[in-house]
């Protein structure tokens, strides 16, 4: 079958502003939306730039716009989406060149929660235990892949590039309620302001762009419980 891209493309070097361009391309149904922009890069225009690594869901570089959702290319195919397909860049985030938005700000909010294990005791011989359910407690949020889907879908985050953000949160949430842990309290002054968690609105956008289906929003809900509480269960 043949598919219509049109591709959202801007080089802020060259060009006054962004414009749409169109590509068709032969593809079956099961490509995936990555598959096709390959095609365009490799046959038709190798100026088209995208990031793209693993091709699997892993990596998280190829968040983009597909039909106006936030999704990875490498998990979209095309019997999913039809055959005229628009792609843009993720919104909140300055366009370096068409689809490659600069990570930077999304790094620096994620670096402000402390993602790492903080534990200054002396370690035991061999490992630092932690029983099933401890681990289980925090599952959810160590499937993050940090590839920004859930934080560039957030009207909160749109209106302010200050809000910490939900991918931000969810790599909080990672290790704050890891038992193993010592730096809960750091981590919830952190998201106890007016750009943390509080300026979340429940609306859900972050849940549903998420390709790990993690549960942000509930993830969001249970540190708020934390810091209202002060209790990290
Ligand atoms: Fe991507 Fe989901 Fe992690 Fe957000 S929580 S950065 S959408 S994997
Ligand atoms: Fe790695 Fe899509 S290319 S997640």
């Amino acid at each position: 079958m043949k598919v219509t891209l049109r591709i959202l493309r801007y080089d802020p070097e060259t060009d006054k502003r962004p414009y749409y361009e169109k590509y068709t391309v032969e593809a079956e149904p099961n490509d995936q939306v990555l598959d096709l922009l390959n095609k365009v890069k490799w046959h038709e225009d190798g100026r088209l730039s995208y990031r793209r690594s693993c091709g699997h869901g892993i990596c998280g570089s190829d968040a983009m716009r597909i039909n106006g959702v936030n999704r990875l290319a490498c998990k979209v195919l095309v019997k999913e989406v039809g055959t005229k397909i628009t792609i843009e860049p993720i919104l909140g985030l300055a366009v370096i060149k068409d689809l490659v938005v600069d990570m930077e700000p999304f790094f620096e909010q994620y670096r402000s929660v402390m993602p790492y294990l903080v534990n200054d005791e002396p370690p035991p011989i061999g490992e630092r235990l932690q029983s099933p359910e401890e681990r289980a407690r925090f599952d959810d949020t160590t499937k993050c892949i940090l590839c920004a889907a859930c934080t560039t879908a957030c009207p909160s985050f749109w209106a302010s590039g200050q809000y910490v953000g939900p991918a931000a949160i969810v790599q909080a949430h990672r290790f704050i309620y890891d038992s193993r842990d010592r730096a809960a309290v750091e981590r919830l002054e952190v998201l106890n302001n007016r750009m943390g968690v509080w300026r979340c609105h429940d609306i859900f956008n972050c849940t549903d762009a998420c390709p790990r289906d993690i549960e942000v929003t509930k993830a969001i809900g249970e540190i708020r419980i934390s810091i209202a509480t002060g209790k990290v269960d």
